[in-house]
């Protein structure tokens, strides 16, 4: 598919050099020889861990070089930098694994229940930086990384300056959810770090391809959190060179191996982020009510157009909209997740305490809902059997920022499908159906939420309200 000449495959490793010479000891000498040894090192041990970093000893011999053979070891240090591919084909069958099929040589650093990470450079990389080559956008086994000691960079490197976020995406950073899911990590790192360390950059990979677009949405919120809008990198000035960066940290596991409490702390924070960014009054729903007893519900019907509509949109908002009336306080909302900014949607979701929403990417924002509140979701028929685990994904993620998940309705009836139900073909019919409705469950299934977030905020309300304030969103 690809022809253009690739010519920069893997080198292979310079052979070991002895030095013998008698002279006065320099420092210098002595480091680079110390990151020859390492280098040798690693051609010697084809994985090594990053998370422990190896616990090995050498006696320590001075070697003395004078400046010419010192400059001829650094030439070599410079050739030896050996660049990889960075998908590695032989874990295709475990992309997703481990230390993935994606910068396959590295483990990631991971204490219990914190994110999943790299850092470059870094005690466990040896002081090495991260490099990277290669423009591909098709194939990822075209673009490579390396580690390299500040010192002795590749020839022809282009070195950027400050923090690279690099981001594995198995996905596609357009669709909300999926989007999303790859940027959970840095947010934690950043809470991590107190949030003080923010990304003069992105580097985004698909299967180690480049991608130079996140969706408006995603932008927006990274925008809100970063304090900026997100710089994603071309690599434009590097021609076919390599790139090393000077701080780098790399993500390929999402939200993987980060504990509830973690999680929730993180869309705690970009709530916070997005709302103070969006103008939108930290109080939402509290204060409107303020000198009545009942609290405010705010129940939004959340639309989408095309597949997995509702059939019948107007039937579907007239039953939620009649058992909203029919409780005190509740406030009925309705809006088109397809025409929205961004700030309308992170405003909508201050107000509403009950997100009605068939299944789909709009159903992202419901963390954007004050914590606790409340999601019902709608699948067409087929969904259960043929759609896989991720079917389950907002079940997901109201569960990670804290939210209750009040169940699915499931269409029992659907367009008809020529194989069996259970055959894997009849997927593609069910999909982008479209959903009906049933207004005895609908009617049920509403009045017992409303109950109980009426319950739940009456007693919320009788607590004191805590935040006043977004100074910090809960970074110190
Ligand atoms: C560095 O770039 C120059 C000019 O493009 C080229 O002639 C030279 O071969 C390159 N050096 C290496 C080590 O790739
Ligand atoms: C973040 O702040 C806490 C408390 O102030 C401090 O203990 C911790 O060392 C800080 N972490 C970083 C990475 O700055
Ligand atoms: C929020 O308010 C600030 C200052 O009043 C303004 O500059 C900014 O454009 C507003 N942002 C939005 C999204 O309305
Ligand atoms: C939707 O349902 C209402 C009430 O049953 C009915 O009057 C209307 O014709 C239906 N609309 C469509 C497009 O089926
Ligand atoms: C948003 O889209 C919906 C569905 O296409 C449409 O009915 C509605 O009028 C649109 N609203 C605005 C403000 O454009
Ligand atoms: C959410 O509900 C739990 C359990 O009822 C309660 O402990 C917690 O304070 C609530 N959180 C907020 C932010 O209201
Ligand atoms: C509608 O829902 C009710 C209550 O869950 C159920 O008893 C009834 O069978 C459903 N009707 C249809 C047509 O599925």
């Amino acid at each position: 598919m690809n022809t253009k000449s690739r010519s920069e495959t893997c080198r292979s490793p310079q052979k070991p050099l002895l030095i013998k010479h008698n002279h006065r000891f320099y420092s210098l000498k002595l480091s680079i020889i110390f990151l020859i040894t390492f280098v040798l090192f690693i051609f010697f041990h084809t994985r090594f861990n990053l998370q422990t970093p190896p616990s090995w000893q050498w006696k320590s011999s001075i070697f003395n070089t004078n400046t010419k053979d010192l400059n001829s070891l650094l030439h070599k240090l410079r050739h030896s930098v050996t660049f990889l591919p960075l998908k590695d084909l032989r874990y295709t069958n475990e992309a997703l694994q481990g230390h993935t099929w994606f910068m396959s040589y590295f483990y990631d650093t991971h204490q219990d229940g914190e994110v999943q990470y790299q850092q470059f450079p870094s005690q466990s990389s040896l002081g090495r930086v991260l490099c990277l080559k290669g423009h591909d956008t098709h194939d990822g086994s075209w673009n490579y990384y390396a580690l390299a000691w500040p010192e002795a960079l590749p020839y022809n490197t282009t070195f950027m300056k400050g923090l690279t976020f690099v981001s594995y995406n198995h996905y596609d950073y357009g669709n909300l959810w999926h989007g999303l899911s790859a940027m959970v990590p840095f947010v934690a790192w950043h809470k991590m770090n107190n949030c003080s360390l923010v990304p003069s950059r992105w580097v985004l990979y698909h299967w180690g391809e480049l991608r130079f677009k996140m969706g408006l949405w995603l932008e927006a919120l990274m925008d809100a959190t970063f304090n900026g809008l997100p710089n994603i990198e071309r690599f434009d000035d590097a021609d076919d060179g390599p790139v090393c960066l000077e701080e780098a940290v790399v993500m390929r596991h999402n939200e993987g191996g980060m504990s509830r409490e973690r999680r929730m702390e993180v869309f705690d924070l970009m709530r916070c982020k997005a709302r103070m960014y969006c103008n939108v009054s930290l109080k939402g729903n509290k204060e409107i009510n303020d000198n009545k007893v009942l609290p405010m519900i705010g129940m939004t019907l959340f639309l989408r157009t095309g597949p997995r509509s509702f059939k019948n949109e107007t039937i579907v908002t007239d039953i939620f909209q009649k058992e909203c009336a029919k409780v005190q306080g509740c406030r009925f909302m309705v809006a088109y997740s397809n025409n929205l900014t961004f700030c309308d949607q992170v405003k909508l979701m201050s107000m509403t305490d009950i997100l009605i929403s068939p299944h789909g990417a709009q159903l992202t924002n419901l963390f954007l809902m004050e914590r606790n509140s409340s999601v019902m979701e709608f699948f067409p028929k087929g969904w259960l059997k043929l759609a896989g685990v991720g079917q389950y994904v907002y079940h997901w993620i109201a569960k990670w920022s804290g939210m209750k998940h009040h169940g699915s309705w499931r269409d029992p009836n659907g367009d008809h499908c020529p194989f069996s139900e259970d055959d894997r073909r009849c997927m593609s019919i069910y999909k982008n159906a479209r959903i009906g409705h049933n207004q005895t469950h609908f009617q049920e299934w509403a009045r017992n939420v409303l109950d109980e977030v009426r319950t739940r905020k009456m007693e919320e309300g009788l607590k004191k309200s805590t935040t006043t304030s977004y100074s910090g969103c809960g970074c110190s």
